[in-house]
């Protein structure tokens, strides 16, 4: 009995350490009733690589709905990812792909059915439904639908579109400091479609939006923790565009291997070498890459990783690759099926800053269970268990 009473504090004693640094830094230590202010949000993790929510939890919900994202939030994640696109008469919408016909049921709308064009995207000639033939109110008459059959169908027909200030509500109502992560997507051809008065850009709009909402200030200043958020894009003109707009920690977005840079036609060797490097780290915090070209894929066995991070790091780049994804279709052979050891494999030896998931609750669950935090509430439990077994010793 005596023996086991130590034991404990022995196994306790890191808490009691990190305690002892949140007690010298946050006193008082239990929070005093009149002082619980409800205003004070819990904080954006920064201990740990950020958990992004790829579209929200697409894995379970339509992508890039509200319930999408209040899914992720409910299910930890640290940001909310978001795709901008724009309607014909302006508006700056969350969506993902140019044309409608993969995830909602413009097919079934038939009054639309004359809208169908074929434009050049990114040099490729694209057919369907684009998102700038379509004023917002005609959007938000669409209703969204999962993209992979092998995901819950349930929640086709239920949700709609939402504006890129609906998705900024969204994270600011959220009980906790959570992060927005939005992509200027596809400028080259929304610039060539959809004009704002005052001869405007996409680019201007996007930012005014996030001035509105209050987001500027740099990666980790003061601003930035209350309301983080990382702007991103495969467009580095877009991104150097934006540099005297806004001093928020922008993400350089790169395709894969075979895909020229959407804007300036560059290769992907090119915007990868250690020159370009160099010269896009003025603009950027980071590059976003897709995570085969970090470790390349053959037979659906990993390789050799090459040597981005290592450069990246190096120039003092962030990485946050993309797209984790808990089904087997996803998972290389490597990972024995199991999503854990993939982002084992990504956080512990690739060593990569932040992870753009499908499943946010796994990769929330994965990092609590590895490298938990303590909030304020399970310190306070934590400190009266031990100050129970402290005074139990004391007795004997
Ligand atoms: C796209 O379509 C146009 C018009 O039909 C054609 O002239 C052009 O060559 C096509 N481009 C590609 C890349 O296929
Ligand atoms: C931003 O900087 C560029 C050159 O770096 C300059 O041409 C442009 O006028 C600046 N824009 C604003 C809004 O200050
Ligand atoms: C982009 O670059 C490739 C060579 O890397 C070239 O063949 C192609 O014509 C270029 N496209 C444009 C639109 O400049
Ligand atoms: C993945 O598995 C293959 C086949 O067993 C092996 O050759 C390769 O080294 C493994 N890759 C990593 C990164 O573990």
């Amino acid at each position: 009995m005596k023996a086991s009473v130590p034991a404990s504090i022995v196994c306790v004693a890191p808490f009691i350490f990190l305690l002892l640094v949140l007690g010298c830094s946050a006193r008082p230590l239990y929070p005093l009733p009149s002082r619980r202010n409800d205003k004070t949000k819990q904080p954006l993790q920064t201990f740990r690589p950020y958990n992004v929510a790829h579209r929200g939890s697409n894995g379970e919900i339509p992508e890039e709905t509200a319930a999408a994202y209040m899914r992720a939030i409910e299910e930890g994640t640290d940001f909310i990812e978001t795709d901008i696109l724009a309607s014909k008469d302006g508006a700056l919408i969350c969506f993902h792909d140019v044309i409608l016909d993969d995830t909602t049921d413009i097919a079934e709308h038939k009054k639309f059915a004359s809208r169908k064009r074929t434009y050049d995207v990114q040099g490729l000639n694209t057919t369907g439904y684009f998102t700038v033939d379509f004023t917002l109110d005609e959007l938000k008459s669409l209703r969204v639908k999962q993209r992979f059959s092998f995901r819950d169908q349930q929640y086709n027909g239920k949700f709609s579109i939402i504006t890129f200030e609906e998705f900024i509500s969204i994270a600011l109502d959220a009980p906790r400091i959570v992060g927005i992560y939005p992509e200027i997507k596809n400028p080259v051809l929304i610039n060539q479609h959809v004009k704002w008065p005052g001869g405007k850009k996409f680019e201007d709009k996007f930012v005014e939006t996030l001035v509105k909402y209050g987001y500027k200030g740099s990666y980790l200043s003061k601003h930035w923790l209350k309301q983080p958020a990382f702007i991103q894009s495969f467009a580095p003109t877009s991104l150097i565009y934006i540099s005297n707009q806004t001093d928020l920690p922008k993400i350089f977005l790169i395709d894969d291997v075979n895909v020229p840079c959407q804007d300036t036609n560059q290769t992907f060797a090119e915007i990868t070498s250690d020159g370009y490097l160099d010269f896009i780290k003025e603009y950027v915090v980071g590059i976003g890459p897709w995570k085969d070209t970090l470790v390349p894929v053959s037979n659906n066995y990993l390789q050799t990783p090459n040597d981005l991070v290592a450069r990246a790091h190096a120039h003092d780049l962030q990485v946050h690759p993309y797209t984790f994804r808990n089904e087997n279709l996803f998972l290389h052979y490597n990972y024995s099926q199991d999503p854990y050891l993939e982002y084992d494999f990504w956080i512990n030896e690739v060593g990569v800053d932040g992870l753009f998931t499908d499943f946010t609750g796994s990769l929330h669950r994965y990092q609590e269970w590895t490298s938990p935090s303590i909030s304020d509430d399970d310190a306070s439990t934590l400190l009266h268990k031990i100050a129970s077994m402290v005074s139990k010793y004391r007795k004997t």
